[in-house]
């Protein structure tokens, strides 16, 4: 049999598992929720949710990956042996492609504001004009259904050169680069005169405007940052080798992941705060308010280039990890070559976008629960796919799968020291606490 696929160096590991979960998530998600849900407390409340219940989940979902060297669809029942747990292979092989083809629809304004930017339409215009340029583009089919195609395109053809061919090469330059420029923009964006309000904002916590709500959203959050319960830890996890280290290899991407969503906020809110505009814009923050921001900012044409560059490179990294979870499938599964199997992952999330971007315009009217396509793919795929796909890797590791396996697993058959250690907390976490929170979130949904 063909070796199959994988990584080649512990730095690529790295690289790429950031470049999945480092995404639209930390630059456009991230600070449009710390902005709606005041701040520092919110941040506080993300970041214990992310120590305490993400990062368990997460080392579960890569032991699986891991253990199993196979796709998401058949891990779960390679492993134990049960071939009912096909189900969840299932389920975790269409969620991401449905995350996937709206995610592009996204992902495609980024590629679309990144040729503004270019083009320098944010310097010297009206703020009237920046005003209805978002407006504009989601009133045009036209040029979400170009950048959408341009995007899931770009999104196949790195996909298509390989694990460590395509993805693991082209992280391991991306994502250094998307970390200086987002650096170097929130350095500048510090100098700023009145910067320190933003900093405030972000860092000096009132908890009287947490909510339960808001609480529920920093957990949601940090699923979707850390691209949990889809696939994508446990596929990437399957091309990783026996002798890496799974807590190495996870904390790093989960600091990182933090780090970067910080370093966004960083780069925002200073300048938003400067500007004397409200931070409480929502899901347009980064589309509306921002070029706004560019437009006043000395040197801003420069920075909305770096900027919407970095948001563009985010977003690839994170689709291309979705895109592999489905290709994978085919891959292993259907024994079909990398070059078709791409293609077809193309076509359908190609297809799905479509669908997604008309329920801006032509569809706009076709309601799935009081939803339109678009929020009704958002909405389930972040409230409830994420939570039970999560749900089902904690209760496959607690309870379904070996204490010795997962021991093995993540000491790396008891020769690494600090796993040995830690052992315990993560067991009893993975196997009681997570599945009650994610129980009691996932009820969460019906009640608020
Ligand atoms: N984590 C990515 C982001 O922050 C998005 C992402 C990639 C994702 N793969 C995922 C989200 C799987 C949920 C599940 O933008």
């Amino acid at each position: 049999m063909a070796k199959r696929d994988g990584f080649v160096s512990r730095f690529g590991v790295l690289v790429t598992l950031a470049g999945s979960a480092v995404g639209l998530g930390n630059l456009w998600r991230f600070p449009y929720l710390v902005g709606q849900n005041g701040g520092a407390a919110f941040i506080l409340i993300y970041i214990l949710f992310v120590i305490f219940l993400c990062f368990p989940i997460f080392i579960s979902e890569f032991i699986i990956g891991r253990r199993s060297q196979t796709d998401v669809f058949t891990a779960f029942s390679k492993i134990s042996g049960d071939s009912r747990w096909n189900i969840v292979g299932a389920l975790t092989v269409l969620s991401p492609l449905l995350i996937l083809s709206y995610y592009s629809v996204i992902g495609g304004w980024s590629v679309n504001y990144l040729f503004k930017a270019v083009n320098f339409e944010f310097t010297n215009t009206a703020p009237e004009q920046i005003e209805s340029m978002f407006t504009g583009l989601i009133s045009s089919v036209d040029s979400m259904f170009l950048y959408h195609t341009l995007f899931i395109l770009a999104t196949a053809v790195v996909v298509l050169g390989g694990v460590k061919g395509g993805i693991e090469k082209f992280s391991k330059i991306m994502m250094p680069a998307l970390f200086l420029i987002m650096l170097a923009i929130a350095l500048y964006s510090l100098t700023l005169e009145n910067a320190w309000a933003g900093v405030e904002f972000l860092f000096r916590p009132d908890f009287s405007k947490l909510t339960i709500k808001s609480c529920a959203a920093a957990l949601g959050q940090a699923f979707f940052s850390l691209s949990l319960g889809f696939g994508t830890i446990l596929t990437y996890g399957s091309y990783v080798s026996k002798k890496e280290n799974i807590l190495f290899q996870s904390s790093g991407t989960v600091v990182f992941d933090t780090l970067f969503a910080l370093i966004a906020g960083l780069a925002i809110m200073p300048a938003v705060f400067n500007y004397g505009l409200s931070p409480q814009e929502g899901p347009g923050l980064v589309f509306h308010t921002l070029p706004y921001v560019f437009s006043q900012m000395p040197a801003g044409g420069a920075i909305a280039v770096f900027f919407f560059l970095a948001l563009f490179v985010a977003a690839i990294t994170s689709s291309i990890s979705m895109f592999e979870v489905v290709v994978a499938y085919f891959v292993d599964e259907k024994k079909l070559s990398r070059i078709l199997s791409c293609l077809i992952v193309f076509i359908i999330a190609w297809l799905i976008g479509i669908l997604c971007l008309l329920s801006f315009g032509p569809l706009a009217d076709l309601k799935i629960f009081g939803l339109n396509i678009f929020d009704f793919l958002d909405k389930t795929s972040s409230n409830f796919l994420m939570t039970i796909g999560s749900f089902c890797v904690v209760i496959f590791v607690g309870w379904k799968m070996k204490k010795s396996d997962i021991y093995d697993e993540f000491t790396n058959g008891g020769t690494l020291r600090w796993n040995v250690r830690l052992f315990g907390i993560l067991y009893f976490i993975i196997r009681y606490l997570a599945p009650v929170v994610i129980t009691l979130v996932f009820l969460s949904n019906f009640i608020l």
